[in-house]
């Protein structure tokens, strides 16, 4: 496995809680604050300051499925962030929430300089994806507790994670904090369906979220099938969500990623814009579906789409 080179990490990372500098061993085995016993390990090249906990389910999605898909998320990535790729060249970007790394890779390959940032060893799948790019960089950590100063990154984005920790506004207002002023921030959450959808969802997830992961599994292996039918993938999965993705592994993994997390919090764009302003930012643009065409809209716009995100960018003043 060809691993990143953190020795030579780009910026340097502090102790999230004392704010003190941490320093390399020469090594590269561990980073420390100096004359204290405060010690962060690196493995695989990769400074550890969590475990996976509650998110293990992610942890082990990213390392058992293949789902990147170059051009696909290529798309995702510019109409989700709302940024130009061909703007990205020589930014110091951040990737809050990166998972296995797809965006990481997306961004990295324009040029820029990127740090992807997640609770899970889903990073050791990043590190893989991301090999052949020494511009990406990869640490294991919590969103709520990064290691780095204020305002370090002109850009930042996070696409579908902050929803999944307890309290999705403390993660918003942490990272948050990271983009320099007159840098750009965009957030994609999940969007708050109708009232019979959530109670629908609630009652599912109270039971999927306590299955072993080997059961789950199985069974979002029905809901990959059901995804692949005609009509009924367009249909059903308003009632009950299962992906609709044209690929059977990514069916199955879009699927496992709704069921299995223990926290899943469903977001107004209201909300959203609101969390921005309060945070300082201005020149807020609500991002539009990636999808188009009347009827996607209108269900869309219904909040009738289960899955489908509340997305918001905006400039730090
Ligand atoms: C649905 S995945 C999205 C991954 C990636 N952004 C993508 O779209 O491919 C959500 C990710 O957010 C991470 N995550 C959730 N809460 C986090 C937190 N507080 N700190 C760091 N990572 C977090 C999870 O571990 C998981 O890998």
């Amino acid at each position: 496995m060809i691993m990143p080179d953190t020795t030579s990490f780009p910026m340097e990372l502090i102790a999230p809680e004392s704010g003190q500098p941490l320093v390399w061993d020469s090594a590269g085995t561990q980073l420390q604050v100096a004359g204290s016993d405060v010690v962060v390990p690196v493995r695989n090249g990769i400074p550890r300051f969590t475990q996976a906990e509650h998110l293990e389910s992610f942890g082990r999605q990213w390392t058992r499925y293949e789902v990147f898909h170059d051009d696909e998320d290529r798309v995702t990535f510019q109409a989700k962030t709302g940024f130009d790729l061909g703007k990205l060249n020589g930014l110091r970007i951040l990737d809050a929430g990166c998972g296995g790394g797809r965006y990481c890779k997306v961004a990295g390959e324009a040029g820029a300089e990127v740090i992807g940032i997640d609770y899970t060893h889903a990073v050791d799948k990043a590190a893989k994806l991301c090999g052949h790019l020494p511009n990406v960089h990869l640490i294991q950590g919590d969103l709520k507790r990064l290691p780095f100063a204020e305002e370090s990154f002109d850009r930042v984005f996070s696409i579908g994670v902050m929803h999944h920790d307890a309290n999705t506004r403390a993660v918003f207002d942490s990272v948050a904090r990271m983009t320099r002023a007159g840098g750009w921030y965009s957030v994609w959450l999940y969007r708050r369906n109708q009232w019979w959808q959530e109670r629908i969802n609630d009652a599912l997830r109270a039971r999927t979220i306590t299955m072993d992961p080997d059961k789950l599994e199985r069974w979002c292996t029905w809901g990959a099938w059901l995804g692949g039918l005609p009509v009924v993938n367009r249909t059903l999965n308003k009632v009950v969500n299962f992906s609709a993705h044209p690929s059977y592994e990514n069916r199955v993994c879009d699927t496992f990623d709704w069921y299995a997390p223990q926290y899943q919090h469903h977001h107004t764009v209201e909300e959203l814009c609101d969390w921005f302003t309060s945070a300082g930012y201005v020149d807020l643009k609500i991002l539009p579906p990636e999808k188009q065409g009347r009827l996607y809209q209108f269900v869309y716009e219904g909040n009738l789409l289960i899955g489908s995100g509340v997305n918001v960018t905006g400039r730090r003043a």
